[in-house]
């Protein structure tokens, strides 16, 4: 599959060989135990915690668009803390995304520091420390939700002469946004939540390394703490992610329409798109991505025009989520983000760009 397009292989991705008279995709399995051969003991699937032929599946799927092995979580959250805790331990330092999801950030002065390890927050637009002593790097680009972006492959070299590993969260781009192992990381984190799976119906996560060491402690972590998605979720997400290159392309779409009228107003400040020619992200982006996420962020001056913004729009959907069919924003300064009052992240949907383009004109005319 690895040959073809990005519409080939997600329609593609960790179906199962042909079988006559079988589903191309089959059901999700709602099994806990499963039959053991009494002399034989356990086959492939022994206990839904341990293995699950539909988790296996999207696992497959999701494998094979990140190029690596993978392990899928009932959340990003769920996968980012597998992956931080597996691998960290007392004395150690984690560098993390200063501006990136920032209930990383909180993980990491509560448990981490907790449990003796310390971390460094750097910007992800840089400058980058020296990362002697460092254990493990997170990168998050873009990072959410600032957008700033940062290269994938002069951050791992970096890092990797200083002796530490290197993830990247690539929630924001997915593996059709930015192939990070590629660029030079050990391991992706991600959450699948947003524009993977993109209808707004399933928590997910997972973690894809080519580490076999890495990827054994992680999935003895997950089989000992017990964080799986259910396998109808499991079922819902692979579904998904058939349409994820149609979705992500009319995202694109609506986002650069949407970043250009809300640069051309005078009443909006601080428009970030990565994909903007004028974009300080723009010149590492447009080398290391291979397409622009559907997420922009600008500021409204205040709680209250944002409000009346997304009160008078009627195709804007207010949610703290992004990456789904339905344009969605989000006041991020409500949830304690350190951002400005009138800061909105605007996630673009798959809603006709001509149609969103008059409502958003409208709502920002009324506010
Ligand atoms: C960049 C990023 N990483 C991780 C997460 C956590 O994912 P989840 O909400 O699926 O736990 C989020 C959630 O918004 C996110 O934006």
């Amino acid at each position: 599959m690895s040959d073809f397009q990005d519409g080939t292989r997600v329609v593609h991705a960790g179906l199962p060989e042909p079988v006559v008279g079988e589903p191309f995709l089959p059901g999700p399995v709602f099994a806990a135990p499963y039959h053991l051969d009494p002399a034989e003991g356990p086959g492939e699937n022994d206990y839904a915690r341990t293995a699950h032929p539909t988790r296996r599946q999207l696992e497959a799927a999701i494998g094979q668009l990140e190029g690596a092995p993978t392990l899928v979580f009932a959340s990003g959250q769920a996968a980012i803390t597998a992956l931080l805790l597996s691998v960290l331990r007392a004395g150690d330092t984690v560098a993390l995304p200063a501006d990136g999801y920032f209930t990383v950030r909180a993980f990491a002065e509560g448990t981490l520091r907790g449990l003796g390890v310390s971390t460094v927050l750097v910007p992800t637009a840089g400058p980058y420390p020296d990362f002697s002593g460092v254990r493990l790097v997170l990168l998050e680009t873009p990072a959410n939700p600032g957008l700033d972006v940062c290269d994938i492959n002069a951050v791992a070299a970096a890092a990797h002469a200083a002796g530490a590993l290197v993830a990247v969260d690539n929630t924001t781009a997915t593996p059709l946004g930015q192939l990070p192992l590629a660029l030079g990381a050990d391991v992706v984190v991600a959450s699948g939540t947003k524009a993977l799976t993109g209808h707004s119906d399933v928590l997910l996560g997972y973690v894809a390394t080519g580490d076999d060491e890495l990827f054994a402690k992680v999935e003895t972590w997950r089989k000992q703490t017990g964080g799986v998605p259910g396998a109808f979720d499991c079922w819902l997400a692979h579904r998904s992610i058939a349409t994820l290159d149609l979705r992500l392309a009319r995202q694109t779409e609506n986002a650069a329409a949407v970043a250009s009228l809300l640069s051309a107003r005078d009443d909006v400040t601080g428009v970030r798109w990565p994909g903007l020619a004028s974009d300080p992200s723009y010149p590492v982006a447009s080398a290391q991505m291979r397409r622009i996420p559907g997420v922009i962020s600008f500021d409204l001056g205040s709680a209250e025009r944002v409000a009346r913004f997304l009160t008078a729009a009627s195709l804007v959907f207010a949610a703290t989520s992004f990456g789904g069919v339905h344009t969605t924003a989000d006041r991020r300064a409500q949830w304690g983000d350190d951002t400005p009052a009138g800061f909105v992240r605007l996630s673009c949907g798959i809603e006709d760009p001509a149609d969103l383009l008059a409502d958003l004109t409208a709502a920002l005319d009324q506010a």
